[in-house]
Formats: structure tokens, sequence, C-alpha cells
């Protein structure tokens, strides 16, 4: 798996497109999902955080996946999105995720090259992808974000042997509240791949980028793009407007369909954006 994963990697950036990481915490959206790369023939990352996992379990996810991936026979690659410890990413590996991301963006430098170096052994050891991230991503309303340093990621990367990169250059997980994040550093994700080549670099926090970044970002290096919020957004506001449609209703499937629709659409968009329709 890591090397399919790897060889995705470099025809993305041969032909200057990115594949989506879509985070799921239920069956509704990873269907969603799982539609929408099926109808555009995308290769498509998956992705769970811990609080997601935990939600879902674990080997549920892992078993979920793999179902998917036989019957579409699209590679669909499970990913553990922001894994704080190692011990949380040995039960992910174990369960059968295929790739891990260790966000060790809390820690020191030092620290985080140590944890992330532990991450990548025991990865290796099970034919798992292992992506890094250093600087700091922003978070909408909690965490001002720092910018990646191309010398700490170039030394990042060397010492640890990560697979990918996770960068902060101005993107910001969440939405704000005008609907639009604020602009990338383009200037620094142009620094940052001068100094460590060819290492594939994760766009996080890909909801309410606008999409003149987007693109740019992906014609300057990034070959992973994460989208979380606008999947749920979709979700929640679709399900809070069927509720007031059908207020007698109680058959919970039946809300559903709309549901799936609407996240299905965003998914959709963001293929097409990304430009990995007809890649798988
Ligand atoms: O790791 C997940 C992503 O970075 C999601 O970011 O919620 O802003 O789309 P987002
Ligand atoms: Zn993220």
């Amino acid at each position: 798996m890591p090397a399919k994963i790897l060889n995705l990697f470099k025809k993305a950036q041969r032909g200057r497109w990115a594949i989506g990481q879509f985070n799921f915490s239920n069956l509704e959206t990873l269907k969603a999902i799982v539609q929408a790369a099926e109808k555009l023939k995308s290769p498509t990352i998956v992705g769970t955080s811990e609080g997601e996992s935990k939600f879902v379990g674990l080997e549920q996810a892992a078993a979920l996946v793999k179902s998917y991936r036989e019957k579409t026979k699209l590679p669909i690659i499970l990913n553990l999105d922001h894994g704080r410890s190692f011990d949380y990413i040995k039960k992910a590996i174990d369960a059968g995720y295929d790739a891990v991301h260790f966000d060790g963006s809390g820690l020191s430098l030092e620290k985080n090259i140590q944890e992330t170096k532990k991450v990548v052994n025991y990865a290796r050891k099970h034919g798992v992808l292992v992506e890094g991230e250093a600087g700091v991503i922003g978070d909408v309303g909690k965490q001002k974000g720092v910018l990646t340093e191309p010398k700490d990621a170039l030394r990042f990367v060397k010492e640890t042997k990560v697979d990918s990169l996770a960068v902060a250059i101005g993107n910001l997980h969440g939405i704000e509240a005008s609907g639009i994040n604020p602009k990338l550093n383009l200037k620094r994700l142009k620094e940052i791949k001068e100094k460590i080549g060819n290492i594939p670099l994760v766009l996080h926090g890909g909801s309410g980028t606008p999409e003149a970044d987007i693109k740019k970002a992906i014609k300057s290096g990034i070959v992973k793009i994460n989208i979380n919020t606008e999947l749920r957004m979709a979700y929640t506001n679709t399900l809070k407007k069927s509720f007031q449609e059908k207020p007698t209703e109680i058959v919970s499937y039946k809300y559903m369909p709309l549901v799936v629709e609407a996240v299905q659409k965003i998914v959709e968009e963001k293929i097409r954006l990304f430009g990995s329709q007809n890649k798988a």
C-alpha cells in the first residue's frame, strides 16, 4: 500500500494535481465521499481524526474502507488524521489504517522529530505511510498559526524520513465567519519546496480556502489537500433542514439521502478543483 500511495503522489506531482483527503465520522459521509470518487473516477484519501475514529471505531473504519475499496476497485486510502500520540497511532496501524499523520505541532522541533521518528519506525514495519508536520497550523477562533520555517522543514524531513509533510503557510482549520479564509502564503510554500525538494507536501485546512489559492498551491507542490469543515457544514445544515421539512418523520435513514447528496456535491466540487478526476 505505501508504494501505491507514493506512486499516486508522484503521479500527482508530475501531472500538477492533488488528492483530496475527506474526513468522515459516520457512514453517510463515507458513502458520499465514495460515491463522488466513483462518479469522477478519482483516487481518494479518507481521514478520521482521533475523535472521529473513536466514534466510528478504528477497526470498524478500516473494515468499512476495505469493503468500499473492494466494491469500487478504486484507490481509497484510510488515514489517521492529526494523531497526537505514538500509542494511538500504533492502535490505528494495528487496526489496519493505510496511512497515519503524526501531529507534533504542540512540541518543540526536537521533540517533534524524536516522536515522529518513533512513528516512522513502527509504520515502516507495517507498510504504513507517515505524514509529519512542521510549523503550527492555525485553528479558527482557537489557535494562531506559526509558518513552517524552510530550514526546519529540511531538518525535519531529513531526520525523520517521513513520506510526506504537512506545512503551515497561513492555512487554517475551520472557516472564518466571512466564509473565506485569509490568503495562503504562497511565497513561503515555494521557499519550503525549494529547500526540501520532492517530498510530497500536504495542505491542511482546505475548507474555505479561495479556489485561486488552491490552484496556485497545487502548482507550487501541494499534492494532498485535507477537507473537513465544509463536509460537516453540508451534513449538519441539510439534516437540520430535513428535520424542519419533515417534522413527523421518525425513520431516520429517510433523512439521509439529502444529506449524502449535499456532502457528495462538495466532494465532487473539490475533486474537480484539485484535478484528480479520471486519475484512479
Ligand atoms: O486535517 C483535517 C483538515 O485539515 C481539515 O481542515 O476543516 O478546514 O477543512 P478543514
Ligand atoms: Zn488538519
